[in-house]
């Protein structure tokens, strides 16, 4: 069985004292799943900074500021993040698009940001993933090579988030491929992973485990709840 990696994307779905709650109750639990498994955890930021202590969990940002320090109200600069000892960033949700109209430029600028303080970019991209990669992926290939490490893209169809109504694994295999071509034609020299998220559940898992380009999941609603997680992931 594949190595998966699983990042649990709470959202805004809890309160920072439920977040502090739940790491309580759940935390150990969390920590034993993580021992042989890739588990990163994205809960809110004042959570990240305050509360994520769990030795085997890797923890990630829901979003990062597109600009470093400066006169950037209301932003978290991604060189906080990184002295918090968080290693990941999710950027380019589509929430994040069509709520706060986030565009391809800020996604670019973020993801450079990231890369600059060794932070690990979730890059989301969507039904328009193949625009969305050859806009990103060119800016990606001009950054100095030494900033670049590994890369995270999951692809997460809108129609899929929070509805329950997941592509066919035939679909999400073929897009996987799709875009591993487009990494490839931009960019060799860098390790990525391919993850696929929307409505991922344990009563879904089983399909999705057989996908064979999928690396892992990214997990919204579902990761919420602790033993919904516990299955997904011990799933086999
Ligand atoms: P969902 O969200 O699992 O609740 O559909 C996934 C995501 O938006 O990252």
């Amino acid at each position: 069985m594949k190595n998966f990696i699983y990042i649990a994307n709470w959202k805004s779905y809890f309160t920072y004292d439920q977040s502090v709650t739940w790491l309580k109750i759940y935390g150990d639990g969390l920590n034993t799943l993580a021992e042989h498994t890739t588990i990163i955890l994205c809960p809110d930021f004042l959570t990240l900074a305050t509360a994520c202590s769990l030795e085997s969990i890797r923890y990630g940002a829901q979003n990062c500021s597109a600009y470093s320090t400066g006169a950037y109200t209301g932003e978290i600069s991604a060189q906080s993040l990184s002295e918090l000892g968080v290693s990941y960033c999710i950027v380019g949700h589509s929430e994040r698009r069509r709520l706060f109209h986030e565009t391809l430029d800020d996604l670019a600028r973020k993801i450079t940001m990231l890369f600059t303080h060794n932070i690990t970019p979730i890059i989301c991209v969507s039904d328009d993933y193949t625009n969305e990669l050859q806009t990103i992926l060119p800016c990606i290939q001009e950054m100095p090579y030494s900033k670049k490490q590994h890369l995270v893209i999951a692809y997460e169809p809108v129609s899929a988030i929070g509805t329950g109504n997941i592509p066919s694994p035939e679909t999400i295999a073929a897009i996987l491929i799709d875009i591993t071509c487009l990494v490839k034609r931009f960019l060799n020299h860098i390790s990525y992973s391919l993850i696929y998220g929307g409505s991922v559940s344990s009563v879904v898992i089983s399909e999705l485990k057989k996908i064979p380009t999928v690396d892992g999941f990214l997990i919204g609603k579902a990761s919420t709840d602790f033993q919904e997680l516990k299955n997904i992931v011990e799933y086999k």
